[in-house]
């Protein structure tokens, strides 16, 4: 019998991870330069920057990571002290084909994430893999535009089937992409996020909106294509597409500002709804019509889309928005994604994210409806903090704990609604460079490590108090949350 007061005895606790945030050993066993390895450090105040060669002396966060690629079985085993059911970790491109077009695959790059693989099930976690997480090879980005082009659909559907072939039996689950909802025509062009997504340097984009179109167009037919290949090549695999989400409240409760927050949630739905119901959606296409933008769907692409439907849905989580308001245009703010308008209901982190449970269980909710109780999985969520260690070597972080307690509550109450969640990975388990800042001291982890901003540290772990916490609600099965 479904139970619904409660998270389910085989509910999947665990954590999420991203190769080039952790990895480092950005040049070791034939791995090539990816677009994450040409961004500089940055901070809250400071944008990350893309440079075109690399600048000696210039600081580039990923090289190093956290040293995870030779870290990986002691770090693991940690996560296993937590009772970890499932770790999600990417497949970093760059190390499995160099150059993304070579003749072939990198024997030492597949042979080290077998190892890692084998490494998680052995301490009894279930591996999770993201096809790509932002590490296309920078010989991709610089010769063919990257997702602008569409000979790289092909490129990356043949790694794909590359790893999925190598790790058949042993990954049964697979996300084709990270948040692939932030490319999209209204999406700033310039800015890192889409440089990352899009592995296309911003000087390529000659007509932003057309080509953002075309971007976001690629990749969804390329997943697709992604999804039918694993469940050719085991039918017994589960493919997911994992979307980072923002709740978007109307900014008044004029109806045209609630109809503008609606229309809002467009930009993040569109390839969602093509993921889930394998067809294009007409609103977009109406959007496409009303602004000058062309998009060529074949019978071909047609039937790609139809084939590639995923299994489940990875949401990613973090802070809820405020879309700004049509009618009073003189009080709306404009910012970067979290940023932007001030909800007076709600505390934010230290860089300016909202946080917002209440939001998590409106947005499960809202998808259960929208795609029918399909399973659904929180594949990251957490707060970025500063984190400090003190002088008794300890590191004390009950704002995070309480941040968790409170996402825990209200995906329970989500359960009780009779949301499909099936589980819940929390981003950035142990603590590593922050995707958007290259900030360390961005720190969403429950082991500390002991590294900074300007490098120095001697990348020792520790374990901080919500450590322990985490470890006793994955015992409990989320029962006991004090
Ligand atoms: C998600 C990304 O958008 O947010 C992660 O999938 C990222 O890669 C996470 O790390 C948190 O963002 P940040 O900028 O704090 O690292």
């Amino acid at each position: 019998m479904l139970q619904f007061e409660q998270f389910p005895n085989d509910f999947i606790w665990g954590g999420s991870i991203a190769a080039h945030q952790c990895e480092g050993a950005w040049q070791e066993d034939g791995k090539g330069p990816s677009a994450m390895d040409y961004m500089t450090g940055g901070s809250y105040e400071k944008p990350r920057r893309v440079t075109k060669e690399l600048i000696p002396g210039e600081y580039y966060p990923n090289h190093e990571g956290i040293d995870f690629y030779h870290t990986y079985p002691q770090d693991i085993e940690l996560f296993k002290e937590m009772g970890f059911k499932a770790l999600r970790i990417s497949i970093d491109w760059s190390r499995i084909y160099p150059h993304g077009d070579d003749a072939e695959p990198n024997r030492a790059g597949l042979d080290h994430y077998s190892k890692v693989i084998d490494k998680l099930i052995e301490c009894g976690i279930e591996p999770i893999v993201t096809l790509y997480h932002f590490e296309m090879p920078i010989h991709v980005v610089r010769e063919y535009n990257g997702w602008l082009n569409r000979k790289t659909i092909d490129l990356f559907v043949r790694h794909c089937k590359t790893v999925m072939t190598e790790y058949k039996g042993r990954v049964k689950r697979w996300v084709t992409f990270n948040e692939i909802n932030h490319i999209d025509p209204a999406s700033e062009f310039d800015a890192i996020f889409t440089y990352m997504l899009a592995g296309v340097e911003y000087e390529a984009i000659r007509n932003p909106k057309q080509d953002l179109a075309r971007i976001g167009y690629h990749m969804t037919l390329a997943s697709a294509k992604v999804v039918a290949i694993a469940h050719e090549i085991d039918p017994e695999n589960q493919v997911g597409g994992v979307f980072g989400l923002t709740c978007f409240y109307p900014q008044t409760c004029h109806p045209q500002d609630n109809l503008q927050a609606f229309f809002d949630t467009n930009r993040d739905y569109y390839q969602m709804d093509t993921f889930v119901n394998g067809l294009f959606p007409r609103y977009k296409l109406a959007e496409y019509a009303r602004s000058g933008i062309c998009l060529e769907i074949s019978e071909e692409d047609r039937l790609t889309l139809l084939k590639g439907k995923i299994d489940f849905l990875g949401l990613n989580y973090y802070s809820s928005s405020v879309s700004p308001s049509v009618v009073q245009k003189e009080e709306s703010a404009v910012g970067s994604v979290f940023a932007g308008i001030t909800n007076p209901y709600l505390e934010a982190s230290d860089w300016g994210w909202k946080i917002d449970p209440v939001a998590l269980r409106l947005i499960l909710n809202q998808l259960d409806r929208r795609y029918h109780g399909i399973p659904m999985m929180i594949t990251e969520n957490g707060l970025g903090a500063v984190d400090k260690l003190e002088a008794d070597g300890q590191v004390h972080d009950p704002y995070r704990i309480e941040y968790l307690r409170k996402h825990f509550i209200e995906m329970k109450k989500a359960i009780a609604d009779g949301v499909n969640l099936i589980g819940y990975l929390m981003w950035g388990p142990i603590d590593l460079v922050s995707a958007t800042t290259g900030e360390m001291k961005k720190r969403y982890g429950f082991i500390y490590v002991n590294k900074q901003d300007d490098g120095s540290g001697d990348q020792r772990r520790i374990k901080k108090d919500s450590f322990a916490w985490y470890k006793k609600v994955i015992a409990t099965q989320g029962a006991d949350l004090a």
